[in-house]
């Protein structure tokens, strides 16, 4: 009889464990930030904003009508995304969010337009908008929580307008002119160790 009673409660504490442990695990689940997108496919990787587009009014004007359905009714992103950037379609993202918007690229964005994301709401408008309205629009879409801001393909993060480009911009990618001139004295390569003995 003792015996028993004392096997219940230990089976009781445990219960009460399992409990305990899934609670904290959604508890921390739900605190997570949230994840960056993956990164663009190939074909994406090497898109980017056109010049002179991130803070050009008239580009933005015409962003803003292709947003708002206003330019063709077909493709209507405030019908989920909202006029102001707020959603109004569950799952949408929320643009004025600008820290969870700059987890993307300028690439990485125009895949996401161009393509659409599966399984989602999102559908790709690849077929209804050429490129440049894309890069139209997308111009438009940062201005709700990256006003202000570019993004940079050098320095592979969002910064404010006017400083995305190096003094050598015209080069175009992949040129890798050093932004600094190295140390007087020190060759490359040996600078930072402490512990070189003699
Ligand atoms: C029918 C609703 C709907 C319409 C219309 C729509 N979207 Fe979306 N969009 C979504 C949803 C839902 C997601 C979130 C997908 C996900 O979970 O990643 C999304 C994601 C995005 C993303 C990427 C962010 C992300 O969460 O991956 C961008 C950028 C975007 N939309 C831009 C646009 C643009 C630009 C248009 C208009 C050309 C547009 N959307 C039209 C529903 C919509």
């Amino acid at each position: 009889m003792e015996r028993r009673e004392k096997w219940i409660n230990r089976e009781t504490w445990g219960i009460i464990a399992v409990v305990a442990m899934g609670l904290t695990v959604s508890a921390c689940g739900e605190a997570k930030p949230p994840a960056p997108p993956p990164p663009a496919p190939p074909e994406y990787a090497d898109k980017h904003m056109p010049e002179g587009y991130w803070n050009n009014p008239e580009i933005l004007e015409q962003g803003k009508a292709i947003f708002t359905g206003e330019e063709n009714i077909d493709v209507n992103c405030a019908s989920c995304h909202g006029k102001d950037g707020k959603p109004v379609k569950a799952g949408a993202r929320d643009f004025r969010q600008g820290e969870h918007m700059k987890l993307f690229s300028d690439s990485q964005w125009f895949w996401r337009v161009s393509e659409g994301v599966k399984g989602t709401k999102m559908k790709a408008w690849k077929s209804k908008l050429p490129e440049e309205d894309r890069w139209k629009v997308i111009a438009y879409e940062a201005t709700f929580g990256l006003k202000g801001m570019e993004y940079s393909v050098a320095q592979k993060k969002w910064v404010p307008q006017g400083t995305a480009a190096a003094p050598a911009a015209s080069g175009g990618a992949g040129s890798e002119a050093p932004a600094e001139p190295p140390v007087d004295g020190e060759p490359a390569g040996k600078g930072t160790s402490e512990e070189t003995p003699q």
